[in-house]
Order: C-alpha cells, then sequence, then structure tokens
C-alpha cells in the first residue's frame, strides 16, 4: 500500500513539475497592491526585468523631469541593490529602459493622472504634468515585485499590463498638530515622504495653539521666543525658523506636496496671549499653558492691534507658501461671543484675501459670510457643513469620527484619545466623502484630509503607530473612485503593504482586522 502510493506521488511530480518549469505564470499586475487602488488596470502575460542594464530614461531638456527619474532611481536602487543611472532620452528608448515622459500623455489625465504601458522591453510612464509623473513613479516602486517565479532570489520584475490613473479628489491630506507637541523638521520630513508613497498631495501643519506657538513671525518676535517655548506636559517645546519652514515647503513642493499654514484664531490663541499683552482685552498677559483643555481663550476681537497683529502673521507667512490656501482655524472659540466671532471672521477672510491667498477654516466659519473660494472643514457639524455650502463653499471632509487619526484604535492601544471614537482600521477606510453628510455631495467636497492632533504623542514612532496603517485608507478614499473601493477587497492589499512598513521601518499598528501575512 505504502508502495503504491510512493510511485503514485512520483507519477505526479513528474507530471507537474515539468510543465511548471516551462510556463511560469509571470505575477500578474492586476493582482499587486497598489495603494491607493488604480482606477483602470489590465495584465499582460509577460514581465519587465530590472538588471544591471536597466536605465530611467527622461524627456530631454527637463531638469524637473530629471529630478523625479532621480528620485526614482534612488528608491528602486534602494529595494532593488542596483545603481539603476538616469539619463536624457535621445530618441526612440532603448529597450530594457524605463522610460518618464510628457510627450504624448492624454490630456484628459488632468495635474496628476498618469499611465504606464509595461512590457517585456519597456515600462513607459506618461502624464500630462509633472506632479502626475511623480505620483505614477509611486506605482512603479509599489509594482517592483521580488521575481519569485525564477527562483532567483534577488531579482526584481515589474510585471506587464497597463494602468491608467488619476485620482477621485483634487486634495488629499493630512494634518499634524506641532502645537501640542514640538515635532521637528527632520521629523516632518519623514511624515512627508510617507505621504509621497500614498499619492497624498497636502500637508496641513497646525503651527499655533494654546499650549505653544511654532512659526517665527519676524515683525512679532516674542511669539516664538515665549509662545513657543514649551508644551503639554511642560516639555521645552520649539518652533520653526523661517528658513527651516520654507525647507519644509521645498521638500514638501519637492513631492507635489503643497503645504498649508494654519494659525488658529480667534480661540486656540494662548500662546499668542501670553506673548503680547496687548493682544488681551484686559491688556494683561496670560500665563503659558501646558495642560490639554480647549476653548478658554480669545484674541480680542474689539482691538485694532489684534487685526494689525493678524495682517503681519499672514502676511510673513503667505510670503513663504507657494501654496493656495491659508488656514484660519476658527474651531471651539468658546470663549468669543458669536456677535464678535462673525465679523472677525469676515474681517480675517479680507486678511487673506490680500496677501492672495484662499481661506480654509474649521467648520464653524460657516458662521460668518464666506468669501466664494472659502473651505470649511468639516470635522464636527453637520448644521456647519450645511450652511457652508448653502453659501457655495466647498468643503473638505475631516469628519472626527472617521478620519481623525489621533484617535485610539480601540480601548487598549497605547497613545491616542477616544473623544470622538475608537477608529479601527477599517473604521477609517469604510466611509465615503460624497455620501457621509445627507445633502452633500461629491460636487461640494474638494477632499478629504487625516487630521493628527499630538496631545498624546511625543516622538515620530508615536506618529507612525497612529498614521500606519490609517493613512493608506485616507489616500484611497481620496484618491479611488468609490466604486473601486471595499475594505473585504482593500485589507489584502493592505497586509501586503506589511512589507513596506517593514522597510521604511515604520511603528505600526498591527490591526486584527488585517489579514497580515507575516
Ligand atoms: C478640532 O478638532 N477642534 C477642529
Amino acid at each position: 500500500m505504502k508502495n503504491f502510493r510512493m510511485i503514485f506521488l512520483m507519477i505526479a511530480a513528474a507530471m507537474i513539475i515539468p510543465a511548471s518549469c516551462k510556463s511560469r505564470v509571470p505575477a500578474d499586475l492586476t493582482t499587486t497592491a497598489i495603494i491607493p487602488r488604480p482606477v483602470n488596470v489590465t495584465g499582460a502575460g509577460e514581465a519587465f526585468k530590472l538588471n544591471a542594464n536597466t536605465a530611467i530614461l527622461v524627456d530631454a531638456g527637463s531638469d524637473e523631469i530629471l529630478k523625479t527619474g532621480q528620485y526614482l532611481a534612488s528608491k528602486l536602487n534602494a529595494i532593488t541593490g542596483l545603481a539603476i543611472a538616469v539619463n536624457e532620452a535621445k530618441s526612440e528608448p532603448e529597450k530594457g529602459s524605463i522610460f518618464l515622459t510628457l510627450s504624448d500623455a492624454d490630456q484628459n489625465l488632468g495635474e496628476e493622472g498618469y499611465s504606464l504601458t509595461i512590457t517585456k522591453q519597456l515600462v513607459k510612464l506618461s502624464a500630462a504634468k509633472p506632479a502626475g509623473l511623480f505620483r505614477g513613479v509611486q506605482t512603479i516602486r509599489q509594482i517592483t515585485l521580488k521575481d519569485t517565479d525564477s527562483g532567483n532570489p534577488g531579482k526584481f520584475i515589474i510585471p506587464g499590463g497597463t494602468i491608467t490613473d488619476y485620482p477621485e479628489y483634487s486634495y488629499r491630506s493630512m494634518m499634524l498638530d506641532v502645537s501640542r507637541h514640538f515635532f521637528g523638521v527632520e521629523d516632518v520630513k519623514q511624515v512627508i515622504e510617507y505621504l509621497a508613497f500614498y499619492k497624498i498631495n497636502t500637508f496641513h501643519l497646525h503651527l499655533s495653539d494654546d499650549q505653544g506657538w511654532r512659526i517665527e513671525i519676524k515683525s512679532w518676535p516674542n511669539l516664538t521666543a515665549h509662545g513657543g517655548s514649551t508644551q503639554v506636559g511642560g516639555g521645552k517645546g520649539g518652533f520653526y525658523t523661517q528658513e527651516q519652514y520654507s525647507d519644509i515647503v521645498k521638500f514638501a513642493a519637492d513631492r507635489y506636496i503643497t503645504i498649508v499654514p494654519e494659525i488658529d484664531m480667534p480661540g486656540h490663541t494662548n500662546a499668542a496671549l501670553s506673548s503680547y499683552p496687548e493682544l488681551n482685552c484686559n491688556g494683561k498677559a496670560t500665563n503659558l499653558y501646558t495642560g490639554t483643555e480647549v476653548g478658554f481663550s480669545s484674541l480680542c476681537t474689539k482691538k485694532e492691534i489684534t487685526y494689525k497683529f493678524i495682517d503681519d502673521v499672514v502676511r510673513e507667512i503667505s510670503a513663504l507658501t507657494p501654496g493656495p490656501f491659508f488656514h484660519i482655524g476658527g474651531d471651539e472659540s468658546h470663549a468669543t461671543k458669536v456677535e464678535d466671532y462673525i465679523p472677525f471672521i469676515n474681517r480675517v477672510q479680507d486678511i487673506v484675501a490680500r496677501y492672495g491667498k484662499k481661506v480654509i477654516g474649521w467648520d464653524e466659519i460657516a458662521l460668518s459670510t464666506l468669501k466664494p473660494n472659502s473651505v470649511a472643514q468639516c470635522w464636527a457639524s453637520v448644521e456647519n457643513a450645511t450652511k457652508a455650502t448653502a453659501q457655495g463653499a466647498k468643503i473638505l471632509m475631516s469628519p472626527a469620527k472617521k478620519a481623525y487619526i489621533d484617535m485610539q484604535y480601540n480601548e487598549s492601544t497605547p497613545i491616542g484619545l477616544h473623544w470622538a471614537a475608537y477608529i479601527e482600521v477599517d473604521d477609517c477606510y469604510n466611509w465615503d466623502p460624497a455620501t457621509y453628510i445627507p445633502g452633500i455631495t461629491k460636487e461640494n467636497v474638494i477632499g478629504v484630509e487625516a487630521p493628527m492632533w499630538a496631545e498624546t504623542i511625543t516622538k515620530l514612532d508615536d506618529i507612525e503607530f497612529l498614521m500606519f496603517p490609517r493613512i493608506a485608507g485616507i489616500a484611497e478614499i481620496g484618491w479611488t473612485p468609490a466604486g473601486l473601493r471595499s475594505w473585504d477587497e482593500y485589507k489584502y492589499r493592505l497586509a501586503k503593504h506589511e512589507e513596506w512598513f517593514d522597510i521604511m521601518g515604520i511603528n505600526f499598528y498591527k490591526s486584527p482586522k488585517v489579514p497580515w501575512e507575516k
């Protein structure tokens, strides 16, 4: 009996092994784990192989595209151990190259769309705009796979096929609160680098609050000298010099990410009120504050000096900020009477317009008369969001119960708050900006942002733990059409990104909701 079984197994093996050697099925592009999920992917039964001869070619004569090519080379070289060089394309790109071009792209791809055609011979990435090439480069990174089929460890392939891809929303963002706890330039750059990988295009810096003022204002130097000197818990705080802020702006711009600076007002202003007595209605400076209460501070909305102060701050920061938006906060102004709040916000909108910027504010700003190009960031109040759209303003969707990535995942995860909700990885993924608020549709929405408040976090490791893996889901909500999004499919792609988290050294939350492979 035993012998019979052995003979049977030998015959079966003899039948299977040669067959599998002859016709190995290459990795299929349609089953690669791209996040955010592209709009259209087709597979082909072949693959592009990376080797010592692989080159990246870019359109001749553009430093900007050359830089994107170099960015891709540095990422691929780090993963593959190759030394892929970047050159300008002479004529037809040679076999064996990865070609980045703006020359013959479909203009309907828009600002950030791209198309990829991958054959045995060539990987061709086309876009209508440089930002599209940069987004497509992230896809190339994510589909460069170990060639497990060949039995050659250390070899890499890109599965053959085509991708046509463009974002659902033009505004896809994360916010970092650097006021409650301060994070230095290198930490902020690391966060921006993570965002680039998931095609997020905006980074909102919450630069002032009760606990700390974090950006140098040359005409009001005590804001940072005094107002930046501490943080929640009484640590030493910190701030960005204008040069450091500009360095962050440039680092982000190199990744086609726009910085949105926020100076929160008229509430959340204790750090300023403590630095300059004249900003207080009673003319007395407040004490610095290192707790976590909200809603107790207000600029004196009736004093002219307040508007001189705001004018100077908006002017200096706007001059350093190439992006179109200035965030004026406006939330939780419980210490400001509503009859003072409304004219205050109206006047601040005029100041922001004077310096060529559009206003974003938390949803409370809808109580005022919004300018047509102002944006209300919906975090809490359906009523305010509805008031904003009734005035023709657009909505940035950040519902606290879904998108606040400083919330704990569950009762036992160690950092974060839970006043809005416990937000597991699937909760953060399972919502749609176009249907979340009845009566507010896709046409009303410019996009989605995941805010990270910093009451409980003190270091990059903490930011990573709250960001990952939730930020990948927020990125997909912003990029991928609702009809292509499903948790039951997404969770398997997300599971494969553990490999990326490990490669990048990210301290992520290993949620039991995700079918991790390791
Ligand atoms: C907010 O969470 N106070 C906007």
